[in-house]
């Protein structure tokens, strides 16, 4: 298991490459160049109905970026001791999720996109479903 003993800190905003013209603009990301893992899967939730929230896991192993895509929301990160909130609503800036935090999104603006670009594939044995869990995990590092 990797860089087990993550802390909230090791959580960034980063800012992403633009290309904008008078029709708009372009975010790229390119595995091996401006994202420091390689993407195996990518989702986005929509359609979020307006007090719902989201997360309320961690994960073992996989990291993510998390991308406002359209709209906003807050993701609030937990490492079993320190806490951060972090309000994304510009689809230049994606937040990097490295492995072992706990976090939640809510309030989540009417039409919001999220995108999540993940290191791993969908595997429900790597997810940590109970904040309980979660703690043990943390303490045991
Ligand atoms: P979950 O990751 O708990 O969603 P969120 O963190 O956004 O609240 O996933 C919700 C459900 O969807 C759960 O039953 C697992 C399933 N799911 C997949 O089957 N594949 C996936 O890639 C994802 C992200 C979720």
């Amino acid at each position: 298991m990797k860089r087990n003993n993550n802390t909230v800190f090791d959580c960034s905003v980063i800012d992403l490459p633009q290309i904008c013209n008078d029709a708009g603009n372009i975010t790229i990301l390119e595995n091996g160049n401006n994202i420091p893992f390689d993407v195996k899967r990518v989702y986005y939730l929509y359609d979020i109905p307006g007090g719902a929230s989201r997360g309320g896991h961690a994960h073992y192993q996989l990291e993510q970026y998390i991308i406002a895509g359209c709209g906003s929301f807050e993701v609030i990160l937990n490492d079993g001791g320190n806490s951060k909130k972090i309000t994304l609503n510009n689809p230049n800036k994606a937040l990097h999720i490295v492995p072992g935090l706990w976090r939640e999104l809510d309030n989540f603006s009417s039409g919001c996109i999220t995108l999540v670009l993940a290191s791993e594939l969908y595997d429900e044995a790597d997810y940590i479903r109970k904040y309980e869990d979660f703690l043990k995990f943390k303490k045991e590092r």
